[in-house]
């Protein structure tokens, strides 16, 4: 017992035995440090970014890009006589009529729906609430309260229809091309 006794006690005794040990202690201490140090700059970092994105969103103009109101519906010889073409994706409708050439706003007055060219009827309809139209754009049914606009079309210097949804005509206008 007392053999033992003595050798705990040369170990507790022994010179630098106390100094190793608090410096493992301290070393654990230091990378636990280092490690949430790391951390935080990484935050800061996270943070930073974020903020500086939010700045530019902020700042940055929100412009609304949109296509030009001018379409180029096609060459006169594309559409036969006495007949009625819908683009869908312009929204308008070149009518070839025995007067000349015409187009029509294809969406409809009442409330916005893209109307359809009716062959059989000989008239534009809408799906949505059953407003009709002739091909002049004349409401002859339906809740809509205006006619389909007539847009002004010009004939541009390579020989293209050119539909200007912007312009809207007070007065019928016919396009000749030949
Ligand atoms: S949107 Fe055409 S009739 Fe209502």
């Amino acid at each position: 017992m007392s053999e033992a006794f003595n050798q705990t006690t040369k170990i507790a005794t022994l010179p630098g035995a106390t100094g190793a040990r608090s410096a493992e202690e301290e070393c654990t201490d230091c990378s636990r440090r280092k490690f949430f140090a790391r951390l935080g700059m990484g935050s800061l970092v996270v943070a930073g970014a974020g903020a500086g994105l939010f700045t530019y969103e902020f700042f940055s103009p929100n412009v609304l890009f949109e296509s030009s109101p001018i379409v180029k519906a096609g060459k006169p010889e594309q559409f036969t006589p006495d007949t009625v073409t819908l683009d869908p994706q312009s929204g308008i409708y070149l009518v070839h009529s025995a007067q000349g050439f015409y187009a029509l706003g294809a969406i409809c007055t009442h409330l916005g729906c893209l109307t359809a060219w009716k062959q059989e009827l000989d008239m534009i309809a809408c799906p949505c609430h059953g407003s009709r139209f002739n091909r002049e754009g004349i409401k002859i049914a339906g809740p809509a309260p205006q006619p389909l606009p007539w847009l002004k079309v010009t004939l541009s210097d390579d020989g293209f229809l050119m539909v200007d949804r912007s312009n809207i005509l007070k007065a019928k206008e016919f396009v000749r091309a030949v």
